[in-house]
């Protein structure tokens, strides 16, 4: 198993991976546009994600066993290196749940914005009804900094979030207030 950045030849593994995982990724978090699911839309996704990473405001990885099967995937967005910070998403099979895969995938994000973006925070925003992925986050040290912002669109349903924190800086998590 191992985590790297996307590349364009991954569209056909990805798609396969998407098609596979719809129903599960659509009953916890928002929908992606039904265009996206066919080859041409799944390359024109990479290529985008991709212009992202080269601009720095995205690092997109896939989590990959070692037959080149897709399980999971782990990106920082809006990536911000002048206010130190990115968002932190990530999204595992359903049928490699359980499994402590998401919270691998976590540490390697952790480690990316930390090492070689030399980042200072993290951001999530996780549903009020995704448990596990709260879990996740708390397990890597993440707080729980307030409601989110942010409202999902899950299953036809409007549904509030949380935000959650991280600080490269241990002290800075133990005083950390909503800003
Ligand atoms: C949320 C998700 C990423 C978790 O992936 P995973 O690989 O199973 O996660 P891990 O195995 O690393 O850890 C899951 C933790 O949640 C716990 N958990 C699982 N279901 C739970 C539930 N219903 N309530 C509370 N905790 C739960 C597990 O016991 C585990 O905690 P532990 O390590 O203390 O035992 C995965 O379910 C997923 O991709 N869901 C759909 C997309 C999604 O929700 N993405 C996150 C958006 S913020």
């Amino acid at each position: 198993m191992h985590f790297r950045l996307i590349s364009r030849t991954d569209a056909p593994a990805l798609l396969e991976f998407e098609l596979a995982n719809r129903t599960w990724f659509e009953s916890h978090i928002d929908a992606r546009p039904p265009d996206f699911y066919h080859l041409a839309g799944v390359a024109a996704h990479i290529d985008d994600i991709l212009a992202r990473h080269a601009a720095g405001s995205m690092h997109p990885c896939l989590l990959v066993e070692g037959d080149g099967t897709i399980v999971g995937r782990g990106n920082l967005k809006d990536i911000d290196r002048d206010a130190g910070r990115a968002e932190v998403g990530y999204r595992i099979a359903a049928s490699a749940c359980g499994r402590g895969l998401a919270g691998g995938a976590l540490r390697h994000l952790m480690e990316l914005a930390y090492g070689q973006w030399q980042l200072s925070r993290l951001d999530a925003h996780v549903t009020i009804a995704n448990a596990a992925s709260a879990r996740v986050l708390e397990r890597a040290g993440f707080t729980l900094a307030g409601p989110s912002p942010i409202k999902a669109l899950v299953a036809g349903q409007r549904l509030d979030c949380l935000h959650y924190r991280h600080f490269a800086d241990s002290s800075q998590q133990a005083l950390q207030h909503d800003t």
